[in-house]
Order: structure tokens, then sequence, then C-alpha cells
């Protein structure tokens, strides 16, 4: 029997590394085809492995991205930039997916379900929007089958350096509104684990997420209490507003620098994240039961204080 190919776009990121690792020490049965534009950047215990094989590409190099994706029964892309790259990008992915016959594609999104928003109401989210109706399109006539993982934010990011208004070095959590507003998220960790599952479960297809499977779902008011559990020190709370102030000053700032996305996108993933209006679905509970979840305090006691200013 020939091997299982899973080929991973983007593979010396954050989340595809982790991917990478949990499907090498899991599915040894699994060989991955690792694509890069610069492979020296992947980590080298992955590159060096027997089951990992690495292939130079660039995001518009359909016929080396063919190369990297020949014989994969899935294929995970881990993109992460500008608008272009995520559109027009993923869309060369797909479209090199389906001259390969790839089964499934697994879509760059790890996010909120942004099915709730406009195109515009999240500048950030547009290309998922457009990639969906891309990948919907390709459905219909049956050329490859969209999977699409939702984990709300990851933790490393809302509790982390990418949010400006968390400050454990000044013992300081800013937020907007009543700071009771639920938030969901989910650690990196957890949410390529629960990638490696999906990518090695022919089966799992659509929208798929990880509450209630991996993530939490608190707000500003009780990530405090957790991080006081934890680590034994008090963060001050400072409300900085209402969600309304929070979206004129999020709104007004894109207005501004809208090629700044480092000063607007935070306040981006807090009002939506606030909002209530894209929480994900409960729908896989009983999916992956040896996946085990991990919450807030979870989190926290995995890291120390000092670790939680950088995302690795
Ligand atoms: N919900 C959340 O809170 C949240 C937060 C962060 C990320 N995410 C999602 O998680 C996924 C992966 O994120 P990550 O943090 O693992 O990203 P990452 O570590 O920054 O990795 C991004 C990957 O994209 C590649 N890349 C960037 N620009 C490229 C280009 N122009 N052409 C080809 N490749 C390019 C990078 O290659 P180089 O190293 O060569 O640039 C790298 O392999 C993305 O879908 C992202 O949207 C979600």
């Amino acid at each position: 029997m020939s091997a299982r190919i899973v080929a991973i776009a983007g593979v010396n990121g954050k989340l595809a590394t982790l991917i990478v690792k949990h499907l090498l020490e899991n599915y040894p049965e699994i060989k991955i085809h690792g694509i890069a534009r610069s492979p020296e950047k992947v980590d080298a215990a992955l590159r060096d492995s027997p089951n990992v094989e690495i292939f130079e590409a660039s995001a518009s190099n359909t016929s080396a991205l063919r190369q990297g994706l020949k014989g994969a029964e899935a294929a995970i892309c881990c993109y992460l930039g500008n608008n272009e790259l995520m559109t027009e990008g993923q869309k060369t992915l797909i479209d090199a997916c389906i001259d390969e016959k790839v089964a499934r594609y697994i879509a760059s999104d790890w996010s909120f379900d942004y099915r709730g928003l406009e195109l515009g109401d999240h500048p950030t989210k547009d290309p998922m929007i457009h990639i969906n109706a891309y990948l919907e399109e390709k459905e219909k006539s049956r050329k490859i089958k969209a999977v699409h993982v939702l984990n709300g934010s990851f933790m490393e990011v809302v509790m982390g350096p990418f949010n400006p208004f968390f400050q454990p070095k000044a013992q300081v959590y800013q937020y907007w509104g009543t700071g009771d507003e639920p938030m969901e998220m989910t650690t990196y960790s957890d949410a390529a684990v629960f990638t490696a599952e999906i990518a090695a479960d022919p089966s799992a297809v659509g929208f798929l997420n990880t509450i209630r499977v991996l993530g939490d779902r608190k707000s500003a008011k009780q990530v405090a209490e957790a991080y006081e559990r934890v680590y034994e020190e008090k963060l001050e709370l400072e409300c900085l507003g209402s969600m309304d102030d929070l979206k004129s000053k999020m709104t007004a700032t894109f207005q501004q620098v809208p090629e700044e996305p480092y000063k607007w996108i935070a306040m981006y993933y807090l009002f939506h994240m606030c909002s209530g209006k894209l929480w994900l679905k409960p729908l896989h509970t009983s999916r992956y039961p040896g996946v085990k979840p991990r919450d807030v305090e979870a989190y926290f006691k995995s890291r120390s204080k000092e670790s939680l200013s950088s995302l690795h």
C-alpha cells in the first residue's frame, strides 16, 4: 500500500510546525510534504525526519506547488500574510490542489466564525470570506472538499504581545465594554493537534470547530481572575470605553493608517470576539476524544508569567 501524504503550505510557520510534530508523533503512516518559500526556515528536526520532504515553492509558482501536492490526500494552507497572499495565493494553491486531485483543502482560517461578517467588517477576514466562496464554487462541481478549522482566537495572541491592552508587566489589563463579554480562545498547540487529527481523518469536511473540544470562553474579568489564581498577582482592570467607543476608534484608526495593521488589528479582533455574534457552534464535542481540552487557567499554568510577552 502506498504511503498516505498530507501537504502543508507555509510549513515553517508557527502553527504548521506544531501540526507537523503531532502528525509525525501519532501517524507514522503519513508522509508530510512541506511547502515553503524558504526551506532553510523549516525546523531542522522536522526537515531531517524521514517522513518529511520539503518542497521549495513561492505562492505564485503553480508548477513548484504541484510538485509538493503530488499524491497528497489533503493539503493544509498555513499561510499568514497580506490580503493578496491570503486570497490570490490561496486560490493559486487551491487550483494546484485540484490539478493534483487532492481530495481536501484545509483553508488558512483558525478564526472565530467569520461567516457572520460582511465584507469590510474586519479587514483581515475579507480573504476568508472570499476563499470560503471560492471553495463552495469548486465543491459544487465536486473538484475538492473544503475544510475550515475555527478556534476563536489563539490564547497566545489574546494574552500576549499581539494584544497591547493585556499588559502583565505593568500589571494592567485594559478592556472595552463591561469586561464581562466572553471571548472564545484555543491555544496554538491544541488547535494544531485538532487540525492534525482533521488532516488524518478523510471524513472530516466542512466547518469544524474547537470549542468544547479544546478551547475556552472567558471574559476579560475572568481572564484576570485566572491570571491572579495562577501567578498570585493582581492585574488592574481598566475600562477604556464602551463597545461603541471601540468600534469608532478601530474604524477611525483603520481609515487613517490602513497600511499599518498593527495599529488597528487587535481592536478589530477584540470588537468581533466580544460581540458574541461570531461564536462557534459546539458541534464537535465527541470528535477526537483523545484530544484533551485546555482552558485559560491551564494555559497560564503551562507558561511563566514572563514568557507571556512572547508568542513562543
Ligand atoms: N485566530 C487567531 O488568533 C490567529 C492568530 C494568528 C494566526 N492565525 C491563523 O493561523 C494561521 C497560521 O498562522 P501562524 O501564526 O502559524 O503564521 P506564521 O508563523 O507567521 O507563518 C506564516 C507562514 O506563511 C508564509 N508566508 C508569509 N508570506 C508569504 C508569501 N508571500 N508567500 C509564501 N508564503 C508566505 C510564511 O513563510 P515565511 O516564513 O517565508 O514568511 C510562513 O510559512 C493563519 O491562518 C492565521 O490566520 C489565527
